[in-house]
Formats: C-alpha cells, structure tokens, sequence
C-alpha cells in the first residue's frame, strides 16, 4: 500500500518535468556512485554445444562495497555500429575528485590506440566469432583487421574502420588471464578463447576520439540494433562467460556485477541522442532499464566526437563531450578539471544515485573474502527502489 502511494506521487511529478522531454547537453554527471551489494558470478557451466544439456550455475552471492562499487571492478570496453573509433586511451590517477585540484593527482595513460598510426598499447581487440553455444552465445575471439571477422591471434584494427549497425567489438588490455576458474580472477570461461584483463581501479577514466556517422545500409526487422551506435563498459567478466546468454544464470551481468553505458543511442526516435546509463541495482529493481540520464549528449553524425568517462576517488562519474579533450601519457588533474570546469552549467544534467545501506554479515567467510547471506530490506528496499529512480527528475 504504502509502495503504490510513493509509487503514484512520483509518477504524477515525473509528468510535470517530463512534459519539455530530455535535453541535450554536453556533460552527464552522477553523483553518490557506489554502494555495497551482491551478486553471483557463473560457477560452473556443463554440457555448452548441446542444445539439450546446455546449462549454467551460479555462485553464492559476493559482496562489494564501496566508492563507484561494483564498476570499481576490471571492465572491458564495447563498440557498437555504426562506428569508426580513431583513438582510445585508459588512465589511473592516484586520486581525483572532480572539480577539486588540491586533493586530485595526475592521470597516467596505461592502455592506447590510435587509428591512423595504427598504435595498440595494452589493448587487445575481441569480437563474439567464436564457438556457438545454445545457451552461452557465441565465444569470445581475436577480432581480425576489419573488427568483424575472427583471427589467430591479437589484431589491430586497419584504420578507418567502419563497423555498421549491430556489429560490435570490445577492447580488454594485453595482460593474460589465470586460468578459469570459479573464485579465481577471470572467473569461469570456455577453454581456448583469448582470456584478458579488463581495465581495473575505482579511479579511473576512458577517453575517446569517434565518430558515429548514420546508416547507410537500408532498415530491416534482421538487425536488432539500426543505426543504434554506443559505446560501453562490462563487468570484464560478462563477456568472457557470456555476453548474451539465454540463460541468465550463464553470466553475472543479471544479478548486478555492472555495466556502464558512456554514450548510447537507445531506439530509433531518438537514434541522435546518446545517453549514460547505470546498469546496477543502485537503488533500483529493473536492472534492464537501468539508471539513465535526464538528458543525452548530442550525435555528431558528420563529424568527430572527443570525449570520454571520468570515475573519480570521490564517487563522480562524469560522461563528456569536450574537442578540448587530448590523448598524451599524462594529462595533469588541473587539465581534467578544467576540461570539465568549462562545460557550462547548463550544458550539464546532475543526478545523484541512492543511498544504499547493506552490510556484508560478517560471518561465514569464504577464503575469497566474501560472505554469502542475503541483502534483506524488504520493504524499505522497494520504497527506496522508487524514490532513486526519481531522484534524477528532481535534480534537474
Ligand atoms: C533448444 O531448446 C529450446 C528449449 O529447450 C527450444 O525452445 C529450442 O527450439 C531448441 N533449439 C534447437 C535448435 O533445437
Ligand atoms: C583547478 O581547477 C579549475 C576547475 O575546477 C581550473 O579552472 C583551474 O585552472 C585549475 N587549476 C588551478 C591551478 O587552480
Ligand atoms: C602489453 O602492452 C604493453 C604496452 O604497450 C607492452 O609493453 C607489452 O609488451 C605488451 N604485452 C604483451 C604480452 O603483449
Ligand atoms: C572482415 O574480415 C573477414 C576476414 O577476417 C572477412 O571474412 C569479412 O568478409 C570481412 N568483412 C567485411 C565487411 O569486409
Ligand atoms: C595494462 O592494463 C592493465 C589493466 O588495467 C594494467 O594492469 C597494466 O598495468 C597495463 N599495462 C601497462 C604496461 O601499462
Ligand atoms: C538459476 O539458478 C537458480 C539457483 O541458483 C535457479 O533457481 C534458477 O532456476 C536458475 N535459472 C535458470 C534459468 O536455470
Ligand atoms: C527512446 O529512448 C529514450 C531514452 O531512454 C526514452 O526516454 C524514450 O521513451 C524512448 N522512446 C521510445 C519510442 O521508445
Ligand atoms: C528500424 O526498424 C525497426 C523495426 O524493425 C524500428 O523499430 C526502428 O525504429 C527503425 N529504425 C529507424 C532509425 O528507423
Ligand atoms: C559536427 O562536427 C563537425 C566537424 O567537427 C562540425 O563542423 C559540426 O558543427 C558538428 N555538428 C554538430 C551538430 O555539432
């Protein structure tokens, strides 16, 4: 009772703002990133090429906790068509907080690519042609040259490529995994795949140069995603297990282990307007829907687009568009901040992430160091759910 009355206020103040519809801006920010919760990472898969016998278990639940939580963990980075990416830089700070010079320190760049010279340091290019399982997908594989076919071994990808509407490739860095295994790093993936790192630390930022020129190939009800272009980040181990299973429990993106969508063209009325999106149960029970910015960045469809994602120390998550945007092997924390400090006011939509309150028991350790029992608010979690949701709204 109490849910539907919070339920329906809500509702009726989300028409009042939502009558002028979403704007363009050039910089999305949230707030209160990271909060403790669960979730439940594939433990073992059986009989995977067998239509009939093809199935997955998950895990007992693992905690996490903490600033930008469960994002602090490795993530790989994911393109969607139609897209040319001309350069890619990951970075590490000691420590950053938006907007604050004093106590932030200077990015070092431990992963780039750069299109024309055709430089690929610490970046390893992966596509889904590998192996077909019913209920897993399609395994991970090298991509070769054009991003969409497979290879032998690590690629660069020819400059210039053009990737189209549904066709995708990810970036992981060049450090190997341990093997598989339930517990172990990488968790558990299919033997034979290129297994690497994603980019780790919960401060952390990734920097593009792209661009995500229209469709020219005709529409048709065969391509899931027309020109629908985005660029995004996993949980590293989604991937690896099973990006698109049809089994939830074949990966741990279901149950909350992250994802992060940086720029994303959602459908095709509004195919021009790139949205950031928290995929997390930060408050909210529709993991699918996510959390999502009031307001989108604006597609270039002609022209280069610079930008990128800052996490800082401090729970900030920062998507921007920026030409002031550069690629070197330190851009000082003064040069971020200022980058940032440039965008307007009103070029920039604020929303802030709810307040979670979960403690991991403290019983019951694993030698992994994580506690299994479950997150029990009951109804004060739902009420909570609803409230997050509209906290964005109200910020505006
Ligand atoms: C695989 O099994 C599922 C259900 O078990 C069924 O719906 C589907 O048609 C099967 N596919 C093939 C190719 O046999
Ligand atoms: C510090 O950050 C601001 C933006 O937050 C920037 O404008 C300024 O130039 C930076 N540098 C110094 C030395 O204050
Ligand atoms: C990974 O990339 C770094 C930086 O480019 C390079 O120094 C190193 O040799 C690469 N390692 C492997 C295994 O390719
Ligand atoms: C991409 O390269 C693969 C070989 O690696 C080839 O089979 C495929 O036709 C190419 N795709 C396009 C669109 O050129
Ligand atoms: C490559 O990226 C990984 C993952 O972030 C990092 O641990 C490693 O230090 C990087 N390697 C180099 C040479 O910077
Ligand atoms: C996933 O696993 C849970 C228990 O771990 C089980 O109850 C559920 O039926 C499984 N789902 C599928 C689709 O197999
Ligand atoms: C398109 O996506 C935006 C952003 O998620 C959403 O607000 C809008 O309702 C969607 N439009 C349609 C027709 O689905
Ligand atoms: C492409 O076609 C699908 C239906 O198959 C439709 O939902 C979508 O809006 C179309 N996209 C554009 C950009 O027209
Ligand atoms: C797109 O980029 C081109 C080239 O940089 C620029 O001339 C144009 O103004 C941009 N268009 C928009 C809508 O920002």
């Amino acid at each position: 009772m109490l849910q539907s009355i919070v339920l329906s206020v809500c509702v009726c103040l989300l028409h009042t703002v939502a009558a002028s519809g979403p704007q363009s801006y050039q910089k999305l920010d949230f707030t209160n990133v990271g909060f403790a919760g669960t979730y439940n990472s594939v433990k073992k898969f059986t009989g995977i090429t067998n239509n009939d016998t093809c199935n997955c278990e998950v895990g007992d639940k693992e905690w996490f906790s903490g600033v930008n939580a469960p994002l602090a963990e490795y993530l790989s980075v994911h393109f969607r068509g139609p897209l040319k990416l001309k350069q890619f830089a990951f970075y590490t700070s000691p420590g950053f907080t938006v907007s604050n010079n004093r106590s932030s320190s200077d990015w070092s760049r431990s992963a780039y690519y750069d299109s024309s010279s055709k430089t690929a340091n610490n970046v390893t290019f992966l596509n889904h042609g590998g192996e077909a399982s019913p209920c897993l997908g399609n395994a991970l594989s090298y991509a070769s040259s054009n991003g969409t076919g497979t290879a032998s071994d690590a690629t660069v990808l020819a400059d210039d490529t053009l990737i189209s509407s549904d066709e995708e490739y990810i970036i992981y860095s060049n450090v190997s995994c341990p093997k598989s295994g339930y517990g172990k790093d990488c968790g558990v993936y299919r033997s034979g795949i290129p297994a690497y790192y994603g980019f780790g630390g919960t401060t952390k930022m990734f920097l593009f140069e792209f661009e995500m020129p229209t469709e020219t190939e005709k529409n048709s009800s065969s391509i899931g995603y027309y020109d629908l272009p985005a660029i995004w980040l996993l949980n590293d181990h989604i991937a690896r297990t099973s990006q698109y299973p049809t089994n939830a429990n074949c990966s741990c993106w279901a149950s909350g282990c992250g994802e992060y969508d940086i720029f994303e063209a959602m459908n095709g009325t509004e195919k021009n307007h790139l949205y950031s999106t928290f995929h997390t149960f930060q408050g909210i029970e529709d993991l699918g829907t996510g959390i999502q910015s009031y307001g989108y960045i604006a597609r270039n469809t002609t022209g280069t687009m610079k930008g990128g994602v800052v996490f800082d120390s401090s729970g900030n998550v920062v998507s921007f568009i920026s030409d002031d945007t550069t690629f070197g092997q330190t851009v000082s924390a003064d040069a971020v901040n200022e980058l940032l400090a440039a965008i307007p006011q009103d070029e920039t939509y604020s929303s802030q992430l709810m307040s979670i309150s979960a403690t991991a028991p403290t019983t019951s350790s694993k030698s992994n160091g994580i506690s299994l029992t479950k997150m029990q608010n009951g109804v004060w979690y739902y009420i909570m759910a609803i409230f997050t949701a509209f906290t964005q709204v109200f910020l505006i």
